[in-house]
């Protein structure tokens, strides 16, 4: 059988891409994945461009791919970058064989026929294809919900990569779901760049929001939790936030993206809302789920952040408590606005800002982990580990481990948490 190397890159859109690619190869001709660069016949990367870094990677890792990989293997690269750079790919790294597009992911073995073939038209429309059946865990599995997106945050890169937002049917969905769960799936992640834009944009006359997506979606049987991923603040009307806190089946885990505190620099980044409204959605969502776990993406050095926006950012980061933060210093892309803003902040300056705000979330952390020692959580056990152990999440997301075996694979438990550390917790079995 071919060998297959596969590096993913950023998001949870490109994870679930890439179980796509794998399908869709499999389709025509079986591979097997393998780790090993010099045993692959065919070599990919799913690329991220998010921010600047990962695309210096991409030349210098093409030319590892080079020098390493067998005589005749071939070299593709997919994802956001592929969108954006297309063509100049080749030119710049002529070994590469193919350049896939975001949106272009069923095209897989028709790049593959023909040498330096690229396919990254980002108006293709993939949101009704039949992908081939692959997932890496089949215990919790990835379902796109919609693809692309309509925001244009001014910072941001993926409309230019993922395109115009188009909501995927809710019956595809659904039968999606029922075909994960019927492999064993009795968790699923929602996936789109607005989850709770859903239904923005079909290609038929279908009607249907989000909240009434999760209410379909939670008929299905033997279907237990789940979760969704990102959702905007800018959506979380008061229907979906109660919907959220009553359904059973979802998980009370929620990703609110603050991206600034400042109410000034939100709207330099045209995010929709302001301070105030955030912190409002942020006090109703505890208010009808106490014990919610809430996460958030926050960017510092910004153009034009003053040392005043930032205390703005910290600010928020004290009332709201986050349990994860995911943060970045700014980084200027190509096809957004505020590449050309004025007001630029010093890379110096958004480093020692990202410091502070790293260290103070530490802090805030602490705390919070502290509480969970001695809790009681129902633990879906997804993954096995060495030395006995097996790890799975609760239904706020943390990570815990216990010690135990193969049967425990795909059963939710009740755990006490005996020991805890920032990134995961310990526990027993009751
Ligand atoms: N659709 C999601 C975000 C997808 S991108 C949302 O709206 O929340 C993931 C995160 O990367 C963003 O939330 C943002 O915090 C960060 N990001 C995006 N563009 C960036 C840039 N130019 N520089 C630094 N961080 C960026
Ligand atoms: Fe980017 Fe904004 Fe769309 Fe998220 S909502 S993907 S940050 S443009
Ligand atoms: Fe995801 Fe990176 Fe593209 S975050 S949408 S893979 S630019």
């Amino acid at each position: 059988m071919k060998k297959l190397f596969l590096e993913t890159l950023g998001c949870a859109m490109n994870s679930r891409d890439s179980e796509h690619l794998v399908a869709e190869l499999n389709k025509n001709e079986p591979y097997n994945l393998t780790n090993n660069l010099e045993d692959a016949d065919l070599i990919i990367i799913n690329t991220c461009s998010v921010r600047e870094k990962p695309v210096a990677k991409l030349f210098s890792e093409i030319g590892v791919f080079k020098k390493r990989k067998k005589n005749g293997a071939k070299i593709g690269v997919c994802g956001c970058t592929a969108s954006h750079l297309g063509d100049e790919i080749i030119k710049r790294a002529p070994v590469v064989d193919f350049v896939l597009g975001a949106r272009n992911v069923s095209k897989i073995n028709l790049v593959l026929e023909k040498r330096h073939s690229v396919e990254v038209d980002i108006d293709f429309d993939e949101s009704e294809y039949d992908f081939g059946e692959y997932r890496n865990n089949p215990l919790k599995s990835m379902v796109n919900i919609s693809i692309g997106c309509d925001k244009q945050c001014t910072y941001c890169i993926v409309p230019a990569t993922r395109g115009e937002e188009i909501s995927i049917p809710s019956h595809l969905i659904v039968n999606e779901i029922t075909k994960a769960v019927n492999t064993g799936a009795k968790e699923i992640m929602l996936l789109g760049q607005n989850v709770n834009n859903y239904g923005r944009r079909f290609n038929s006359d279908e009607q249907c929001s989000f909240t009434e997506l999760l209410q379909k979606i939670s008929k299905i049987d033997n279907l237990e939790r789940i979760r969704f991923a990102s959702p905007h603040p800018l959506h979380m009307d008061d229907q979906f936030l109660e919907e959220f806190a009553s359904n059973p089946k979802i998980c009370k885990q929620i990703h609110v993206p603050l991206q600034s505190g400042s109410s000034k620099v939100l709207k330099e980044m045209k995010r929709g809302y302001t301070q105030e409204n955030f912190l409002n959605r942020c006090k109703k969502i505890r208010e009808l789920v106490p014990e919610v776990t809430i996460s958030t993406d926050i960017i510092v050095g910004f153009p034009t952040e003053s040392d005043e926006d930032f205390l703005e950012s910290m600010k928020v980061l004290e009332e709201v408590r986050f349990d994860q933060l995911f943060s970045f210093k700014y980084s200027p892309r190509p096809h957004t606005e505020a590449i050309d803003f004025e007001n630029k902040v010093t890379p110096e300056l958004a480093g020692q800002r990202l410091t502070i705000l790293q260290k103070r979330h530490t802090e805030i952390l602490d705390e919070i982990m502290e509480l969970q020692l001695g809790k009681e959580e129902f633990v879906y056990f997804d993954e096995l580990k060495t030395g006995n152990r097996i790890s799975g999440r609760s239904g706020g997301g943390r990570l815990v481990y216990v010690d135990g075996s193969e049967e425990l694979l795909g059963q939710i438990k009740k755990v006490k948490i005996t020991k805890i550390s920032r990134a995961s917790l310990d526990g027993e079995l009751i």
